[in-house]
């Protein structure tokens, strides 16, 4: 048994404490959704639970596969334990389909295929509103290294690769996501962060229709409804593990 200890962290989503094992952290899922990077922030009762449900399962399910991940264990309600790791600063955001600010950069055709996906990095930092930054760019500022950006790239293949098919399995697109990494003290790379419909784009595969954060960035409709819809789902068709 785990005893959560300190707050370390409060993110717009999460808050992060110490457990009294050094390895462990305790992450706290909010009823909290923001956008604009955290200009838009409204409370939203069930939203934790709801995306420690989600995260917890997908965590589990690709942590089968032998993808490295934080991930140890969901607990009750809307927490869940995780394996400290010492951050990348960056956000790595794959593109399956043109949307979000792939179309208003670039004026592209909403739900274009773009093949091969596409990568981005994002500069973590709420201060300069987490701007692009190249690989050129993370290097010289020496935020990490060509192996590791490359190491980055391949686990989010990777998860494309299987989220795209798991979502597919359900009647969803797996339009774009975005994923944070971070090295376990052994220098292990392990996928961080977590794996909701707040960092995916998902729309309904017959419809059309945004199932994820979208609908609250466009004041769509409620939320909840829509994450409850994607963890039914995901929950009704479950993959071994
Ligand atoms: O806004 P943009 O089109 O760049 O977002 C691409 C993907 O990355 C979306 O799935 C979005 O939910 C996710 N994202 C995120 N956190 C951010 C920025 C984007 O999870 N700070």
């Amino acid at each position: 048994m785990v005893t959560k200890g300190e707050l370390l962290y409060v993110g717009k989503a999460k808050q992060v404490f110490s457990t009294d094992n050094p390895e462990l952290l305790w992450v706290h899922y909010l009823d909290q959704a923001t956008a604009l990077n955290g200009k838009k922030k409204v409370i939203i009762d069930g939203k934790g639970t709801l995306n420690l449900q989600i995260s917890g399962l997908l965590f589990k399910e690709l942590s089968a596969t032998g993808v490295p991940t934080h991930f140890v264990q969901d607990l009750d309600g809307q927490d869940m334990l995780v394996r400290k790791a010492k951050m990348v600063p960056l956000e790595a955001v794959l593109r399956n389909f043109a949307s979000g600010h792939f179309v208003t950069k670039f004026n592209a055709t909403p739900m274009m295929k773009l093949d091969p996906p596409v990568h981005e990095f994002y500069l973590k930092s709420d201060d300069l509103d987490d701007p692009f930054i190249n690989d050129a760019q993370v290097i010289a500022l020496g935020i990490s290294d060509e192996e590791t950006l490359a190491a980055m790239k391949r686990m989010t293949d990777t998860v494309n690769t299987w989220l795209s098919r798991r979502f597919a399995e359900i009647g969803i697109t797996l339009v774009d996501f975005k994923l944070e990494f971070g090295r376990l003290a052994d220098g292990t790379l392990v996928l961080a962060d977590e794996l909701s419909p707040d960092n995916m784009r998902l729309v309904d595969a017959d419809t059309g229709l945004s199932l994820d954060k979208d609908v609250f960035r466009k004041d769509a409709g409620p939320l909840t409804p829509v994450y409850a819809e994607v963890l039914n789902r995901l929950a009704a068709h479950p993959q071994e593990v």
